[in-house]
């Protein structure tokens, strides 16, 4: 248990640190955290704002790549780099783990059982975000509110339990129309799937885009009952 750091959290809290402008916050951690902060970015439009935010501060910036992200993904990448000259970080799923798992249940198992989709995101995403996490004090994400009810009842400030890490996500409360004109004017890279009717952007085969109207995550897994539309990467209470 990490006392030291749950203490320095609701200290946090008590003082309405949430109340500052995202970059008073950014500084203030960095202040008090250095280089134990990371980010986790999958290039969403969500992350490439907060990679806008951070990008000439000592935050470090990872991904996870489960090896079956979009081509689009992969270009938003490039262009980040390319933007902004940050190395991203990418983490990978453990070969011990994965290969086993793909010789006996084959490379698209996700699709025929809900036990199988976890374990695909638990070799491709959870593991590899255990070790993406370790020895860092703040994990920031690009989550928003908007997304769904769960997350509708997220801090912006959260003790994560499970990774014992404090999590912040700086716009959990914009809306859509926010992060698009701060894209728009701040001339930030984004993935064009976002152009093409996709919201909530995940891996390739388990991603597909919405209609007008639809869930924001209703492109995720949509072959699953909406209820388990999570991957195990943020574990809401
Ligand atoms: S998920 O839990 O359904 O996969 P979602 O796609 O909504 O998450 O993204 C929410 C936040 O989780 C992102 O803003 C990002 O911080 C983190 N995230 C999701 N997927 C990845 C990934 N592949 N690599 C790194 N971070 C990710
Ligand atoms: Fe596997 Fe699909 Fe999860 Fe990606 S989103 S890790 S392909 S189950």
């Amino acid at each position: 248990m990490n006392e030291d750091l749950k203490s320095i959290f609701q200290n946090l809290i008590q003082n309405n640190i949430q109340n500052n402008s995202i970059e008073e916050v950014l500084d203030h951690l960095t202040d008090l955290f250095h280089q134990d902060i990371c980010f986790s970015t999958s290039f969403s439009m969500e992350d490439q704002v907060i990679t806008d935010f951070i990008k000439d501060s000592e935050i470090k910036i990872f991904t996870l790549d489960t090896g079956r992200l979009f081509e689009d993904t992969y270009n938003t990448w490039n262009l980040t780099r390319s933007k902004y000259k940050v190395n991203v970080k990418a983490y990978y799923p453990d070969q011990e783990e994965l290969e086993p798992f793909i010789q006996e249940k084959g490379p698209d198992s996700f699709y025929t059982s809900v036990d199988n989709r976890k374990k695909c995101c638990e070799i491709r995403k959870v593991h590899p975000l255990k070790r993406a996490l370790k020895g860092n004090k703040v994990w920031i994400t690009g989550l928003r509110a908007e997304h769904s009810p769960d997350r509708e009842n997220l801090q912006q400030f959260e003790w994560d339990e499970s990774n014992q890490i404090i999590k912040y996500h700086p716009i959990l409360f914009w809306t859509t129309e926010q992060v698009k004109d701060h894209i728009k004017q701040k001339q930030i890279p984004y993935n064009i799937l976002h152009d093409r009717g996709f919201v909530s952007i995940g891996c390739a085969p388990c991603t597909r885009a919405i209609q007008p109207g639809e869930d924001f995550r209703a492109g995720r897994w949509w072959w699953e009952d909406a209820n388990k539309k999570e991957c195990g990467l943020h574990v809401h209470k």
